[in-house]
């Protein structure tokens, strides 16, 4: 005998909810995008990582001065008391969680933590990332690439994620923006091992916003561009391309905040993703002579040290993991 289906209603209320305020939302951050953010997030507990440098320094600054409680988070635990200082000496409330978050046992004891010594998170921003750039070629005897650049921007970014996300449901909502890169879309070469695992992480926010819109839980992708932070300044021919700058790239992670629109993103990469669909085999072109005409770096070919800074290796900033809070 056939066994009986048990369907159960939708509520769709959220989802009208949502939708209905979409081009009011995209209207504020358009015309008065300083005064929409300080609305949205004046006395909120924004969660950052990746905030010691880079667009995650910048947004922490951003986002105090728009009246947020910053959490910020980030290996170094020095650079983090530097921000947190300048947040707190321009009047702004933050703490410094240092985390290793490609570390699973830090990562979890940073969440506990944190939802331990808040009530609410409102906000989580997945910014902490590290880029490889080298061409498959050159990395048959590192696999460790690949598993470097998925525990830290997948592993590490969906764990936090699922940790906070019963706080979520509990407060009756929240946000989680995670930051990709425009290279999802134009798959440049020499990236596998980094736009694998922002493709995962693009992959796992996706399905996870579709299960959980109607507990007015929302996600966002932001897909730089380059912009102009440490990340890209070991590889030169960067130095000689258009970038957006930290404050710019900003502006992109305050749009989704108040807009919560599904994805954030230039113009280049609809464009790209349109090439890729309809034209696969002209775009492979583009890219694999692009591939060509371009030297490979002295990194990826190895011959420099193992720990080349713009790799994203741990410097001589990381100190043992503590944590310091300022008030
Ligand atoms: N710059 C670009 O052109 C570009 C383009 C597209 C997308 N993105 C994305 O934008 C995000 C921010 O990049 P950025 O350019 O600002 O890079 P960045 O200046 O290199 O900053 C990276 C941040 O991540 C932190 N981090 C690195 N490894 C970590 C780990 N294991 N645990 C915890 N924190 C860690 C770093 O601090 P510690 O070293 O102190 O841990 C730093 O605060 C990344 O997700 C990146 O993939 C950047």
């Amino acid at each position: 005998m056939a066994r009986r289906l048990h369907l159960k209603l939708p509520d769709i209320r959220p989802h009208a909810r949502e939708l209905a305020g979409t081009l009011v939302r995209r209207l504020d951050a358009t015309l008065f995008p300083g005064m929409h953010l300080r609305r949205r997030i004046q006395g909120k507990t924004v969660l950052i990582t990746g905030a010691s440098t880079g667009i995650g320094e910048a947004l922490a600054y951003r986002l105090a001065d728009a009246g947020a409680r910053v959490l910020l988070s980030a290996r170094s635990t020095e650079k983090l008391e530097q921000v947190v200082s300048a947040i707190v000496d321009a009047g702004g409330q933050a703490d410094a969680y240092p985390c290793d978050i490609a570390n699973p046992d830090d990562c979890e004891r940073m969440a506990a933590e944190i939802l331990a010594e808040h009530p609410h998170v409102d906000i989580l921003i997945n910014n902490a990332g590290r880029s490889i750039r080298r061409p498959v070629i050159h990395s048959l005897a590192r696999f460790h690439d690949f598993e470097r650049t998925m525990q830290l921007n997948y592993f590490g970014a969906i764990r936090l994620t699922m940790a906070l996300l019963p706080r979520f449901r509990e407060q009756g909502g929240g946000q989680v923006i995670n930051i990709s890169t425009l290279g999802v879309q134009t798959l440049p070469a020499r990236f596998s091992a980094y736009l694998a695992s922002k493709g995962a992480l693009e992959m796992w926010t996706q399905v996870a916003a579709n299960e959980l819109g109607h507990e007015n839980i929302h996600f966002s992708l932001v897909n730089f561009p380059l912009v102009r932070t440490p990340m890209i300044a070991p590889t030169e021919i960067y130095r000689y391309s258009p970038a957006l700058t930290p404050a710019q790239a900003v502006d992109w992670i305050c749009q989704a905040i108040i807009t919560r629109q599904k994805r954030v993103g230039g113009v280049s990469a609809q464009l790209a993703t349109l090439m890729h669909m309809s034209l696969p085999k002209l775009s492979e072109a583009i890219v694999n002579m692009g591939y060509q005409m371009t030297p490979e770096s002295a990194a990826a070919r190895g011959k420099t040290p193992r720990k080349p800074v713009g790799d994203g290796d741990y410097g001589d900033n990381v100190r043992p993991l503590r944590r310091r809070r300022r008030q």
